[in-house]
């Protein structure tokens, strides 16, 4: 999509869509304005080329027990504000640093799997397992439980995705049924013994002297965790090792100077931003670099395109492990609705490179490889990445 995107930028950086009324905005400096301005672009955005909830092809039937509610990513402030505040402890610095001994071992452990010299395929034996045993550990599923729980998310994936058969709808709502369902029950217990997870921390969540958080609140935060923290983070994994494949100075730099792996994780996040684009809706006439906004058109604020607007880095198109500005981008997208789970993503992307690097001789691409991904206007999900490593003698 990347030289599609610099067309734009350059001629038409507030682009809209034919027959839609969908505008790509596309240089970094405007895509700053519509995430900074929440009372004008609403994040109640509706379905469209992400299908933001389970709504369009992919309807929940109408006698689900268990509804999605808007909490966090689809709603606006001021209710969106409350539920920043009650998710707090639960996202917390703390919570997060309490992950790492976890995410070290998990990555070892993974790396014990692969072939003393031969082949594998990363995403599939690395950048896949990954994020979702973190996240499961994060929302406090037990590994005994990780089998069900990956279909379950995996399916629940699958609704965001758009069209789907109406009998593959009816599998994969059946499945977010279950895995609410599967919540609800671990809420269950905390009610009984209380504790300090995910589910525990939201049951004792409270702001001032107000109400707290209802099941289907409790759920649905569950839910939309869950989703927007395990693809994007298998994402950003493969992305950045085929990146570091590719230019092979800047893994050789990384390999001398480990100080730069965080740079190196910043630097995947820019060139290919695990989410491309968030979507927003006009909610009054407005204007955008020039051109005029009619109320109720969608917003597309086109993150893989600003993270490589050169009025913001110098040299976009390349990969460098050097860049003085690597958090430029907006890979986490900006202000109310900042990734919650930024820092943990973070220090997958960070960990899982060391332990790599330290314990891989050697990680070669397949030479015949032709990168492919995943057929989705959003995500850039990489379907494969084959590999040769030799391990550590
Ligand atoms: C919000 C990207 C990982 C939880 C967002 C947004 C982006 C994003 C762009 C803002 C969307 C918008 O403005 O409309 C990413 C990327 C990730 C990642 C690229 C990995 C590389 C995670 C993880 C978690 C998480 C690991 C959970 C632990 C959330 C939540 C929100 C969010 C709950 C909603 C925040 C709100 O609306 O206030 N993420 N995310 N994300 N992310 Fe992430």
């Amino acid at each position: 999509p990347y030289p599609y995107y610099a067309e734009l930028r350059q001629q038409d950086p507030v682009h809209r869509l034919e027959g839609e009324d969908v505008f790509l905005v596309t240089q970094h400096a405007d895509c700053e304005r519509v995430l900074a301005e929440p009372e004008v672009y609403s994040n109640k955005a509706g379905p469209g080329l992400r299908q933001s909830e389970l709504m369009g092809t992919a309807k929940a039937p109408e006698d689900s027990p268990y509804r999605v509610v808007r909490t966090l990513l689809t709603n606006d402030p001021p209710s969106h504000t409350r539920y920043r505040k009650l998710v707090a402890k639960a996202f917390s610095a703390r919570r997060v640093a309490a992950m790492e001994p976890k995410i070290r071992a998990l990555a070892d452990e993974l790396i014990d799997t692969f072939p003393a010299d031969g082949k594998l395929d990363f995403v599939r034996d690395f950048a896949r397992p990954l994020p979702l045993t973190v996240i499961a550990d994060f929302l406090g599923v037990p590994r005994s439980d990780l089998g069900i729980f990956r279909k379950w998310s995996d399916d629940a994936a699958e609704v965001l995705g758009g069209t789907l058969t109406p009998e593959r709808s009816k599998e994969c709502h059946d499945s977010l049924q279950e895995l609410l369902g599967y919540f609800d029950q671990r809420l269950a217990e905390r009610r009984l013994q209380p504790s300090e997870d995910f589910l525990g921390l939201l049951l004792d969540a409270r702001v001032g002297g107000e109400r707290p958080l209802t099941t289907e609140e409790m759920l649905s935060i569950s839910y939309v965790t869950l989703v927007a923290g395990n693809e994007t983070t298998v994402n950003l994994l493969s992305s950045m090792m085929l990146l570091l494949l590719r230019n092979p100075d800047q893994l050789a730099r990384v390999r001398a100077d480990h100080s730069k792996i965080p740079v190196a994780v910043e630097e995947a996040l820019r060139m290919e931003a695990p989410v491309q684009g968030s979507m927003r809706r006009a909610k009054q006439d407005t204007e955008l670099a020039g051109r005029h906004i009619p109320e109720g058109s969608r917003v597309l604020i086109v993150s893989g395109s600003a993270n490589r607007d050169p009025e913001v880095f110098a040299d976009a198109d390349r990969f460098d492990v050097d860049r003085t500005n690597p958090r430029s981008h907006l890979s986490f997208g900006k202000g109310i609705h900042f990734c919650l789970g930024a820092a943990l993503s973070r220090l997958e992307g960070t960990v899982a490179l060391e332990h790599l690097l330290a314990r891989l001789d050697s990680i070669e691409v397949d030479p015949d490889f032709v990168p492919s991904y995943q057929d989705n206007a959003v995500l850039r999900s990489l379907r494969s990445l084959p590999v040769h490593v030799r391990k550590e003698s």
